[in-house]
């Protein structure tokens, strides 16, 4: 059986497929406890975990803040504006603080790519990832594998289409470093200008034509079409994007019985995907949503749980 080992949640790149797995085994426990009138347990009783979000979150925050209340742990939040951070003060400085302050666990979202990083090598409690910049964003991967494996049963060899803006988006990175490594066939597609040069070294498939990648697809990952970065004229319009790439109703007559449609949200409806599909027979969006509290309660658990705790959950 696989142990876990490590001290930090950084990215998927770091995991082998046996940590994906058994993340994802543990989640299925904790989606149980979730489940409950009750819906708490011991496990992390006298731990602090610490939510550092630089930029804006309702899910991943939300589900950190749940997932460690489940866990019955403490949790303190800060953010940028009503920190001292407003007042000029590094983040490494505001995280040292917290440190000072016995934390097991700093949870931090930044816009800039590698800032997570940086924490791991200079504090000494675990630190997860919650996003950074466009570069990972590895709970979200592990919360969209655990939906698909609950909805599909496996992910080996399934097809999987990521669509929309695949140069900025750090869930599309994490997903296909995830999603490769658990043997699925992962085909991106987008406009041009969002697709990174040389993308099919990360040993995925590239593709312009969305009807092709909707009618071979058993899973369909519709990303947002960030609308704060129109001025770089990345597209003629939004509306040129959602007419050439927006998935609606029409779009899907040919698409599998059983195809899975996800979105790791915010969405913006009408642009990448209509109301219709969001709402519709094939968007598994919520349970996503739903999943990741779970999936969160696992990575903290196992980050944190000593082994006393880890024999405890035996008896859940
Ligand atoms: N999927 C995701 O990261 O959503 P939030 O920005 O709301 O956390």
């Amino acid at each position: 059986m696989t142990e876990w080992t490590k001290h930090n949640l950084l990215d998927i790149q770091n995991l082998t497929k046996e940590e994906i797995e058994l993340i994802l085994n543990t989640a299925k426990s904790f989606k149980e406890v979730s489940s409950r009138d009750v819906k708490k347990v011991p496990a992390l009783r006298g731990k602090t975990v610490a939510l550092l979000f630089f930029e804006n979150s309702t899910r991943t925050r939300v589900s950190f803040e749940l997932a460690a209340k489940r866990l019955s742990a403490d949790i303190i939040s800060i953010s940028a504006s009503g920190s001292s951070l407003s007042k000029g003060e590094s983040i490494l400085d505001t995280a040292k603080n917290i440190e000072a302050m016995n934390v097991s666990a700093v949870v931090v979202r930044h816009s800039t790519s590698g800032v997570p990083k940086i924490l791991a090598e200079h504090l000494e409690p675990s630190v997860i990832n919650a996003g950074d910049g466009c570069r990972a964003h590895p709970t979200q991967a592990l919360l969209d594998m655990f939906t698909i494996r609950e909805k599909l049963g496996r992910i080996e060899a399934i097809e999987v289409g990521i669509v929309g803006d695949i140069l900025h988006s750090r869930v599309a990175r994490s997903n296909i470093w995830g999603l490769t490594k658990l043997g699925a066939k992962v085909t991106v597609c987008g406009p041009s200008t969002l697709m990174p040069v040389e993308v099919e070294k990360l040993g995925v498939k590239v593709s312009y034509d969305i009807d092709e990648v909707i009618k071979q697809s058993d899973v369909l990952m519709v990303l947002r079409i960030q609308k704060e970065r129109q001025q770089d004229n990345f597209l003629p319009s939004i509306r040129e994007y959602a007419k050439h790439f927006g998935i609606n109703k029409e779009r899907l007559k040919f698409a599998k019985k059983n195809l899975l449609i996800m979105h790791p949200g915010p969405t913006n409806r009408g642009v990448e995907l209509s109301a219709e599909v969001a709402d519709g027979e094939y968007s598994v969006i919520l349970d996503q949503v739903t999943n990741g509290v779970a999936v969160r309660m696992a990575i903290l658990y196992l980050l944190l749980g000593t082994k006393e705790t880890i024999e405890e959950k035996q008896t859940l």
